[in-house]
């Protein structure tokens, strides 16, 4: 039986760039069912709001959501709709996988690095932000439960077992933030005693910024908190060689969401020309969350055997192709 995914195209390349993703899924025998669903720019043109009540009602039946980049109105007072979704869902997981492709514009060629970004909690919780008055000063609070962090520390140890791998890094500034980090840290070593097949190692954030630009090899699954997880999983796409190449999950305990990390890109929207590499490893990652190991292996090998041998690619990648040339020589590998 055929199992029902939610897609939101979403804005400008997100398309374009969706419908490559939905052609290579078909194309491995995914048997999907795909419910479209509208959000961001499109979603206030053809209904009147940024995020539809039958959107949210999609992503909470069907359970596992692929989605394309929104654009959110500047001005208007809009809140970000990724925000609203992550919290509406419980997305507390954020899980921000990369890796390098030889011939791309990565900075090394091994780098094999996942991510696990708390994604409801700390400076990002949205408490006691006030601004005074006469713009003297500000204020924001930051709060994390322990609750928050054992499970997205559980998950980055279940997930290390899981995908065979090797370290779990717990990142934080416990020396300085001495409650909230504090509080993520002693959580981090509790749980990582109950995992003595995995090697558990600790870093302070800043430092962790300088090894990872000197020798990313050293990492294999980094675990942190929602303000430095925001930040370091953006140093690890410039390792790989940006955006393009980056997917994100957004994963809670009912729904889970897999997107392009990257935005709208309007300057090249509807014009060919946009890399769909990140939302067809946003695909990959939704295979393996649905334990479909075999298909996300055979798609990752064809998107890594297009890009490495620079057959047909798109010009961010060093190619003079556009987004369909690409597709169609992913497919034909398949
Ligand atoms: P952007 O990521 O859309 O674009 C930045 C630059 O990267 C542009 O030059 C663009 O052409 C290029 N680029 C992005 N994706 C590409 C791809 N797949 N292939 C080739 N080139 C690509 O960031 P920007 O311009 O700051 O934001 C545009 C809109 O996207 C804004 O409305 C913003 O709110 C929204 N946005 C949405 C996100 C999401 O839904 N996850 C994340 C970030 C921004
Ligand atoms: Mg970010």
């Amino acid at each position: 039986m055929s199992r029902k995914i939610t897609v939101i195209p979403g804005d400008g390349i997100g398309p374009d760039i969706i419908e490559s993703a939905t052609q290579i899924l078909d194309k491995v025998g995914c048997d999907f069912e795909y419910e479209y669903a509208d959000a961001g720019l499109i979603a206030l043109e053809k209904h009147g709001e940024l995020l539809p009540e039958s959107t949210l009602a999609a992503i909470e039946n069907n359970g596992i959501t692929l989605k394309g980049p929104l654009t959110t109105p500047v001005g208007g007072g809009f809140t970000s709709i990724n925000v609203t979704l992550r919290k509406h869902f419980g997305l507390y997981a954020n899980l921000r996988p990369v890796n390098s492709f030889k011939g791309t514009q990565a900075r090394y060629d091994n780098v094999d690095i996942i991510t696990i970004r708390e994604n409801t909690e700390g400076m990002y919780s949205g408490l006691g932000q006030t601004t005074k008055e006469d713009g003297s000063e500000a204020e924001a609070m930051s709060r994390v439960t322990r609750l928050g962090c054992e499970r997205i520390v559980r998950y980055a140890y279940e997930l290390a077992r899981r995908e065979g791998r090797k370290k779990v890094t717990a990142v934080h500034k416990a020396n300085i933030l001495k409650s909230t980090s504090g509080l993520f840290l002693s959580v981090a070593r509790e749980i990582g005693k109950e995992y003595d097949d995995i090697e558990s190692d600790e870093m302070i954030v800043d430092a962790t910024c300088m090894k990872l630009v000197m020798d990313p090899s050293q990492f294999d699954v980094i675990v942190t908190t929602n303000l430095f997880g925001d930040i370091i999983s953006d140093l690890c796409a410039g390792l790989v060689g940006g955006l393009g190449m980056a997917p994100g999950a957004n994963i809670g305990e009912k729904c889970a969401i897999f997107e392009a990390v990257h935005g709208s890109a309007p300057d090249i929207a509807g014009q060919n020309l946009a890399n769909p590499s990140s939302v067809i490893l946003a695909s990959i990652q939704m295979l393996e969350h649905l334990g479909m190991q075999d298909k996300a292996e055979k798609i990752r090998n064809a998107l890594r055997d297009v890009i490495e041998s620079g057959d047909r690619t798109t010009r961010d990648l060093g190619g003079s192709h556009g987004t369909t040339e690409f597709t169609q020589a992913i497919l034909e590998r398949l």
